[in-house]
């Protein structure tokens, strides 16, 4: 709550604050399902940093992360298939092997491509006997399995953010 009321809330544009309201009395409780303001914020400025024009992203709820890359798009950014400068993944987590192999085709050498709730509301770091809530239980050993493989993968270079329910970002080497 720190985070978010002394730096994220004040610096929300205006249309992400008006989605994530809307978001909130649509859907009360699940719109956590939303990327958090902070994290939106990171993704934001990582986009500026490497001036990204074409991107894609995997998994729209109400599109806060969508509104979030578009928002910083250049006039001639684009979507259309081909060499994705960034490709931000956030669906099912069973389906983020699949499609790593697929985004790893899409975005081009130097790209990232980023993979949301890494974490998984921490159950990865619990054994598989403690984690009791039904959801966080069904994706577990994907996100596990995941890591793990990410973190052996020769053709990206990775890092685990600490942001949100963490955020690893696959920088495509070849
Ligand atoms: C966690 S939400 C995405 C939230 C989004 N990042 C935001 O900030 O609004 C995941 C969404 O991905 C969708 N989804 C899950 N698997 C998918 C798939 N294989 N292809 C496309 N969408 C998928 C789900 O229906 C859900 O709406």
């Amino acid at each position: 709550m720190y985070i978010y009321e002394t730096s994220a809330y004040p610096k929300e544009h205006e249309q992400l604050k008006e989605l994530r309201e809307a978001t909130v009395q649509k859907y009360n409780d699940l719109s956590v399902v939303n990327v958090p303001v902070d994290e939106a914020q990171f993704l934001a400025m990582l986009l500026k940093l490497m001036n990204d024009k074409k991107t894609l992203e995997i998994g729209v709820f109400t599109g806060y992360s969508l509104l979030t890359t578009a928002l910083t798009l250049p006039e001639d950014g684009k979507g259309e298939e081909g060499s994705f400068d960034f490709v931000f993944v956030d669906a099912y987590k069973s389906d983020y092997l699949k499609f790593h192999e697929l985004t790893l085709k899409l975005v081009k050498v130097g790209g990232i491509v980023a993979y949301d709730n890494t974490l998984w509301y921490g159950s990865v770091a619990q054994s598989e006997k403690e984690v009791v809530e039904d959801l966080i239980k069904r994706y577990r050993n994907f996100v596990v399995e995941f890591n793990s493989f990410i973190a052996a993968d020769p053709r990206v270079e990775s890092s685990l953010l600490s942001i949100g329910d963490r955020l690893t970002l696959c920088r495509r080497l070849y």
